[in-house]
């Protein structure tokens, strides 16, 4: 991607930006994560850290990427704060390899399961069809190998720059796979398990949140809007100066959520239809969605373009944090492009494959309790993610000169802002404080 390039429309600004938000994100990990936390009282949660803290941090994103033109460490540098980019800048990089390593293992799962939905491979037939099939699927070296081919591609899409036909082809693929997500969601309302799992899903039942489920729900809220890692600073440093910053950040928001809810209303019936455990982790979605297709007329077809489309859309997100590294190598190491490409990959390559054994031969090793694809999850977008936010918010909120912020949000005087308030308030006090505060919870010391 070139660095100074601008989006031409304010479709293209949001289309891009919606492709790196949604993702694996809200298909996969939102109803994993909802499922092992008690359904309702995450979910409040994840919505209210969306709106409060997200919203409010993406608008300080994009208000730093668009008026430095820069990535990061340019953006921090250019507004005064060269050291805080010394610290904010390479918890980006590792954030954003962390995640490369462990996404695309996921995204591994969905080339393999495209490719045998579509040769009929996939068998749906009987009941025990999604949990066996996924096993088969991940035993031995074989998610080794996807998550590789997946990596490959990645990298290859880098390394020849057609990342802009990515783009071009997702703004017409993605509104697709939101119809398909409608259809199914459709679909589930017939479902016997419908009730329960709606019921699941949406009443909070508040004696369920603890502290593992608020500090879950801030890093689901981070990881789905690509957060804290100065992704989405980059992408607002693409947008056009008539981008109303305030009304895209709000649209990326609502959009990525209502993926995330469709994708919850999708899985969570289907999961109490067939009698399945809510709280089966990182695997769940790939365990239930087969026999979701199994029920639908057509369903190797139905199970094949949600499979494709799920590739795709993961491909816009790992196409996105992988530009993090490269321009760091680039512009920060003065590596050329292909090497910063080569430089990551291998990075990314290393943790996938150990990310994709924690499946298979080193499903007995963990850290803290946790296998090294767990670990690099927790870390990544628990941990990093919500420091990144932090950093960000007391810097836009307390440093940063006010007169930058008003006018990257009014467009230099030409249109009102009516939140400038709230938004600083929820800047300066509400976001750090709120993760401050999570932090300590889950340390035991609140
Ligand atoms: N938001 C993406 C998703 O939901 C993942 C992502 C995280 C992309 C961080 C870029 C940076 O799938």
């Amino acid at each position: 991607m070139n660095e100074r390039a601008v989006f031409a429309t304010r479709f293209g600004a949001i289309a891009t930006t919606v492709g790196s938000a949604v993702g694996l994100g809200n298909i996969w990990r939102f109803p994993y994560e909802a499922g092992v936390h008690g359904g309702g009282a995450f979910m409040i949660c994840y919505l209210i850290f969306v709106f409060l803290i997200g919203v409010p941090l993406l608008c300080a994103e994009f208000c730093m990427g668009r008026g430095t033109r820069s990535n990061i460490f340019g953006a921090y540098r250019k507004l005064g704060g060269g050291r805080i980019a010394r610290v904010a800048g390479p918890l980006g990089i590792v954030a954003s390899l962390l995640i490369l390593s462990f996404y695309s293992v996921v995204a591994g799962w969905t080339v393999e399961y495209c490719i045998s939905s579509a040769t009929g491979s996939l068998d749906f037939s009987n009941t025990t069809a999604g949990h066996g099939q996924f096993v088969d699927l991940t035993t031995g070296w074989r998610p080794m190998i996807w998550t590789i081919i997946f990596l490959f591609i990645n990298f290859m899409i880098l390394i020849c720059g057609v990342t802009k036909g990515i783009e071009r082809a997702s703004n017409i693929l993605m509104p697709l796979l939101f119809l398909l997500l409608v259809a199914f969601c459709i679909n589930s309302f017939f479902m016997p398990g419908f009730a329960d799992g709606i019921n699941f899903l949406f009443t909070p039942d508040f004696s369920k949140i603890s502290s593992s489920v608020l500090l879950g729900a801030m890093g689901q809220a981070f990881f789905s809007l690509s957060l804290g890692l100065g992704c989405m600073m980059t992408y607002g440093s693409y947008f056009n100066d008539r981008n109303r910053l305030g009304r895209t950040a709000a649209t990326t928001a609502i959009l990525d959520s209502m993926v995330a809810i469709l994708a919850g209303v999708i899985i969570f019936p289907a999961v109490f239809s067939f009698d399945l455990s809510p709280e089966a982790g990182p695997t769940l979605v790939f365990e239930v969605l087969p026999y979701i297709f199994n029920q639908l007329p057509g369903g190797m077809i139905w199970s094949t373009l949600f499979f494709l489309l799920l590739f795709l859309a993961s491909l816009t997100s790992t196409v996105s944090m992988s530009e993090i590294s490269i321009t760091y190598f680039c512009e920060e190491k003065h590596m050329t492009r292909r090497n910063a490409t080569i430089l990551s990959s291998v990075i990314a390559l290393v943790g996938g494959v150990l990310c994709a054994m924690s499946f298979g031969p080193l499903s007995d090793f963990t850290i803290f309790g946790m296998t090294i694809f767990s670990l690099f999850d927790y870390l990544s977008s628990n941990i990093c993610l919500p420091i990144g936010g932090f950093i960000c918010s007391l810097f836009v909120g307390w440093w940063v000169d006010k007169k930058f912020l008003r006018d990257q949000l009014t467009d230099f005087g030409k249109f009102r802002f009516p939140l400038y308030r709230p938004l600083l308030l929820c800047l300066r006090w509400l976001c750090p404080a709120a993760i401050f505060l999570i932090f300590l919870n889950s340390i035991g010391l609140l």
